[in-house]
């Protein structure tokens, strides 16, 4: 048997032992708006949200089906951790004792190791209160799964507004210090077409200041100017105008796959960090968060993927706005720590927010 088609049927294998494990939450609100949610990785797979004429579509990218999750390779909808981005040569230092990550990048770590929260199934508890409804996602991280020291409680909210906000908190507690800095991975595709590129849509980043980085596309440790760049998103400018700009960070990530340092949030609380607008539906996304970065990728890896729909993904299919820390923080010692002590609560919040114009 070649070593591809073992591949394959270990895969085959793998789906089929979880299929029925996996379970879809549908919360819905008197607008329409409606998020369908999984078990599996906490991943959203479908969001369909209003245009300026009121038809509704979905406007993140998924898979055909749910059990496609588990050979994701895209971090397609879920939430990514312990450590969401990169970590230079998996190495970390905690209370100056060393641990080894999994080694899942070239030589760094990445997302939270070979299966991070993306492929864990959580135990989900759906609610209802007067002007919201949403869902709990819990899941128990054990010691040293990948490499991280202290067993981990992680709480993932989802919450969907009658005002079509949707709401995630994020709670965690450990037995031992541990690192954590979680995200949420969706791909957005305002025009609700999922078979076009996103190039056109409008953003702007609350942000002076973004970090560039090395051939691993791990953080060199510089905060640089977004000035006179084509990181500079303080006003709206659409993703494509300057994406294929002669510019050595921009070719390192075949576009743009960088964190970006969001303006005043020094103090953890709940600030604007960017906004999307696609002229043709109208569609407005504004994203707020407590947490210092926003981590902009415009989806630049994506080739070929099979999406919902019978809809083929490529580069720039959808872009991910990802509120976390900075990549690679507990081996630079100037940016915010990302440090759980055994005994404090670990608490972030994000909220996507739709609109239209
Ligand atoms: C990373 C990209 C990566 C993508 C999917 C993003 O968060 O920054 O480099 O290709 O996730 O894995």
């Amino acid at each position: 048997m070649e070593v591809n088609t073992i591949g394959q049927s270990l895969a085959k294998k793998q789906k089929e032992e979880i299929a029925d494990k996996i379970k879809l939450f549908t919360i819905e609100n008197d607008n329409g708006t409606k998020l369908v949610a999984s078990n599996y990785g906490a991943a959203v797979v479908s969001l369909f949200v209003k245009d300026k004429s009121g038809n509704l579509s979905d406007i993140v990218l998924g898979y055909p089906q749910i059990t496609d999750y588990v050979t994701d390779d895209f971090y397609v909808g879920t939430v990514v951790g312990r450590y969401a981005n990169r970590i230079a040569d998996s190495k970390v230092l905690i209370n100056e004792r060393p641990f080894h990550l999994s080694v899942n990048g070239e030589g760094y770590h990445q997302h939270g190791g070979f299966e991070g929260f993306n492929k864990k199934l959580f135990s989900a508890e759906p609610f209802k209160k007067d002007k919201e409804s949403g869902i709990v996602f819990t899941y128990i991280s054990p010691h040293l799964e990948e490499g991280y020291p202290g067993e981990l409680t992680l709480e993932v909210k989802y919450t969907l507004t009658d005002n079509d906000q949707w709401k995630i908190d994020y709670k965690a507690t450990t037995t031992q210090d541990t690192l954590i800095n979680l995200t949420q991975h969706a791909y957005f595709n305002l025009s609700g077409d999922l078979s076009k590129r996103v190039d056109e849509h409008d953003l702007k980043i609350n942000s002076e200041y973004y970090l560039p980085v090395n051939k691993f596309q791990l953080p060199t440790g510089e905060l640089a100017s977004v000035d006179n760049t084509p990181f500079d998103f303080r006003q709206f400018k659409t993703i494509g105008k300057d994406i294929e700009k002669k510019d050595e960070q921009l070719s390192i990530s075949k576009g743009y796959d960088h964190s970006f340092v969001l303006k005043d949030q020094t103090s953890g609380e709940l600030k604007l960090a960017a906004i999307v607008t696609d002229k043709i539906t109208g569609r407005k996304m504004e994203v707020y968060t407590t947490e210092p970065a926003v981590h902009f990728y415009s989806g630049n890896f994506l080739h070929n993927v099979n999406g919902k729909d019978g809809v083929k993904y490529n580069e720039r299919s959808g872009f991910c706005l990802e509120t976390q820390h900075y990549p690679d923080a507990p081996n630079h010692h100037h940016f915010p720590s990302t440090v759980l002590k055994a005994g404090k609560i670990f608490n972030s919040q994000t909220i996507f927010s739709f609109s239209t114009e």
